[in-house]
């Protein structure tokens, strides 16, 4: 008899932004003709810019002849995109790292969503609350959060509120916890934390013998100069602390995939003797038998990021969004919207009006102003009277939003 893992049978119906999709879809199926403006999931929509094309039409050639063709390459990545992101991410904010601390991936949302493999099930998992869901529906899946309670929450994980009335800065938390994960800037609220905030974190977890999971996804939409890039800017955690990237927002690759993880060699944690050790290595191992590399053609993509071009057009696609995100704050402000985020980052945090839920406030966006945003409540129940605007769209389309709402 065949037995399924039940605790996918404990997780709601579907994840976020399939259920969102669908309920877009059905509206627009009875409403063929509305023109729906979509700032919901943070998909980009620019193309690719023109160093990263070139470099694929490139890679895309070398494979079509037999002397440069590339079968199965590294599963962890080919060194030099490894270097280079080493090389112009990392050396200039005074972070060294080896090559073998940098795992290529397909994106963040896998590797944030895989890290559980390597770790015990036994340890107590902190999230901040709203939060990305696929920290806690990859926990539900392996059996580390309990059950879900009335509330909506599960009984073992460990919420951190990040509302309005703390600034959205997580209080770190009563109770001992072993995992930590942090996004910063944030998704969903587009909120940061400054070098001297995310210290802290990495000073409680030193002390704690807490790993720290720190998604950077959005780290290049970061305009202050205190709000720290990658979490090893903070001294120690690199003792304590796993990052996460991604080229998705980055650069443009949603529908592209390239991202990696961080991993480096001095993090460590205990076996069921009582011993150390390196979480680099049981991520090595776990890639090397679940994972065949990302495509060579992507690596090269990612690499042209990294050239004089690649960087000013990437950074020309960042500064469009940073203006859509002010478009959003300006235009939401005006309407008389109370909003957060959107300085660094490309999501708009804002408060539902006069007191509605976050999903009556989505269907009204939907039905009367044709816009598609993401209930606050889908990240969690801290999300509860918030909506969150994606600055990633076309910015005709988000200026037109912006003249619907007003
Ligand atoms: C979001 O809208 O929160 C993101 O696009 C989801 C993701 O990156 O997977």
């Amino acid at each position: 008899m065949v037995t399924i893992n039940d605790n996918f049978q404990k997780l709601p119906g579907s994840y976020l932004f399939s259920e969102i999709a669908k309920r877009v879809a059905a509206y627009k199926e009875s409403n063929p003709s509305a023109q729906i403006i979509r700032m919901g999931i943070g998909d980009v929509t620019l193309p690719l810019c023109d160093a990263v094309i070139k470099a694929m039409h490139k890679a895309v050639d070398e494979m079509a002849n037999q002397s440069t063709f590339r079968g199965y390459g590294p599963e962890q990545g080919y060194k030099f995109l490894i270097d280079t992101i080493i090389k112009n991410d990392f050396e200039p904010r005074g972070v060294s790292l080896e090559s073998d601390e940098v795992f290529i991936s397909d994106g963040a949302k896998s590797d944030t969503g895989n890290i559980g493999d390597i770790l015990g099930l036994g340890n107590i998992v902190a999230v901040t609350d709203p939060v990305y869901p696929v920290y806690v529906d990859t926990n539900v899946m392996a059996g580390r959060a309990g059950d879900l309670l009335a509330d909506g929450r599960w009984s073992k994980i460990v919420y951190l509120p990040c509302t309005a009335e703390n600034g959205f800065v997580p209080e770190l938390p009563k109770e001992k916890v072993d995992v930590i994960y942090l996004c910063f800037p944030n998704n969903p609220t587009g909120t940061t934390l400054t070098k001297s905030q995310l210290a802290e974190w990495v000073k409680y977890a030193l002390a704690n013998d807490a790993l720290i999971l720190f998604d950077a996804a959005y780290e290049a939409f970061i305009q202050e100069a205190d709000v720290p890039h990658s979490i090893y800017e903070i001294e120690g955690a690199k003792k304590c602390a796993i990052e996460f990237r991604s080229f998705s927002k980055t650069a443009g690759f949603t529908g592209t995939r390239c991202g990696l993880s961080i991993i480096p060699k001095s993090v460590l944690a205990t076996n069921e003797k009582g011993e150390k050790v390196q979480l680099n290595k049981l991520w090595n191992r776990r890639q090397c038998t679940k994972f065949n590399g990302t495509a060579y053609v992507i690596q090269r993509a990612a690499e042209a990021v990294y050239s004089e071009e690649g960087k000013r057009q990437v950074k020309d696609m960042i500064d469009y969004y940073i203006t859509n995100a002010k478009i959003i704050r300006n235009g939401l402000e005006a309407a008389g919207y109370t909003v957060f985020g959107g300085k660094n980052s490309p999501y708009v945090w804002a408060k539902t009006p006069d007191g509605m839920d976050s999903w009556s406030f989505f269907d009204y966006l939907l039905k009367e102003k044709n816009i598609v945003a993401t209930p606050g409540v889908g990240f969690g129940v801290s999300g509860e009277g918030y909506i969150r605007f994606s600055a990633l769209g076309d910015k005709d389309a988000t200026i037109e939003a912006m003249k619907r709402l007003g």
